[in-house]
């Protein structure tokens, strides 16, 4: 008996654990109801009670002895669990930025290009009447010029609209103040047109006006030759071509040299070098009148461009509702701009 003890003794102590397994079948071996200590122990009541003392001394060392190892072995593997899972000289999470938009960036810029030569922003509503949107901008009732853009009215009430253009609020800003004016006049517009890659019936636009006394077409022309050198890079050229707008006389439209291919021809400014990104002329004198200032004193220009055309150059974005679909797989590649 007493030998038995002394060879499992051995074979508990030659015991290799190595492995979350041969620590279980450590367990099973010597520990579990059926294993050869308890075994053991299960034989003390045929031992001759002379040795019963001695025998069952030695049998509560040797379970002590098999127990001991069993959570040693234990508490080993479990932190070599912990040690793998928590590596303390990792560095902390990053701090995840947020990005703004990129129709904020582009609008932001714009802003502060033109603040720059004293312009400052100004803001109107979104929903307009006939007047500061058609009629004092000199679109005559029932002219075709109104078929330009496409209106969504508000409540069959043909008086009451949202704006199409933010050329509304050069009224609202010469009807409540008076010259010089030098202002800029973000924000969004609405059109009944079909959304498609290069449509949206909500997109936005920044308009510019300057009125003063002897305001030039060059004065124009020198303003917008920075603003595109600022906004696309100093050799950018631009050019202007003769157009209409029921607003200014004369109107023209802004072409710059295609900022992706530097002019010498690629698939954005189909094969011509050029890009047309804004309309622009001089303000026509019945839209002073219309304001209550006197076109013979003063005179002025204006321009307007789309937002999210300038995004889409500026950054090659060749579908337009990426920009309002929010997908933060898009947002977040605008993260590094200010
Ligand atoms: N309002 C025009 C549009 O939405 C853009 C525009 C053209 C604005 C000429 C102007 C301008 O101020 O002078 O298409």
């Amino acid at each position: 008996m007493l030998q038995n003890v002394a060879d499992i003794e051995k074979e508990i102590l030659e015991f290799e654990i190595s492995s979350p397994e041969s620590l279980e079948q450590f367990r099973l071996l010597y520990l579990s109801k059926k294993g050869k200590v308890s075994l053991l122990f299960d034989q003390f009541k045929t031992v001759p009670s002379d040795q019963k003392k001695e025998f069952g001394q030695k049998l509560n060392i040797l379970k002590t002895l098999a127990q001991e190892k069993l959570t040693n072995s234990q508490s080993s593997f479990s932190n070599t669990n912990d040690d793998l899972s928590i590596d303390f000289s990792l560095p902390s999470d990053l701090n995840i930025l947020g990005s703004r938009h990129p129709l904020s960036i582009v609008r932001n810029k714009i802003n502060d290009i033109f603040n720059r030569i004293g312009f400052t922003v100004s803001d109107g509503p979104e929903i307009e009447d006939d007047w500061h949107v058609f009629s004092a901008l000199n679109f005559p009732a029932d002219h075709p010029a109104r078929d330009m853009q496409d209106t969504f009215f508000i409540e069959k009430n043909p008086d009451i609209l949202l704006r199409t253009h933010t050329s509304s609020v050069q009224i609202r800003v010469m009807e409540n103040q008076k010259p010089p004016i030098r202002s800029l006049f973000p924000g969004r517009v609405f059109r009944n047109e079909a959304i498609s890659a290069r449509a949206h019936c909500i997109f936005h636009q920044v308009e510019g006006l300057y009125v003063d006394k002897k305001v030039s077409f060059a004065d124009l022309k020198q303003t917008l030759l920075y603003f595109a050198k600022e906004m696309f890079g100093k050799d950018t050229q631009i050019r202007l071509r003769p157009s209409f707008f029921p607003f200014t006389e004369p109107s023209a439209e802004m072409d710059i040299s295609c900022s992706i291919c530097g002019g010498k021809g690629c698939n954005i400014c189909k094969y011509s070098g050029w890009v047309e990104i804004l309309g622009c002329g001089m303000v026509d004198p019945n839209v002073l009148e219309s304001c209550g200032i006197d076109s013979k004193e003063y005179t002025g220009f204006a321009f307007g461009m789309g937002i999210e055309r300038i995004t889409m150059l500026k950054y090659q974005v060749n579908d337009i509702r990426l920009f309002f679909e929010n997908d933060v797989r898009f947002i977040k590649q605008f993260t590094s701009e200010a």
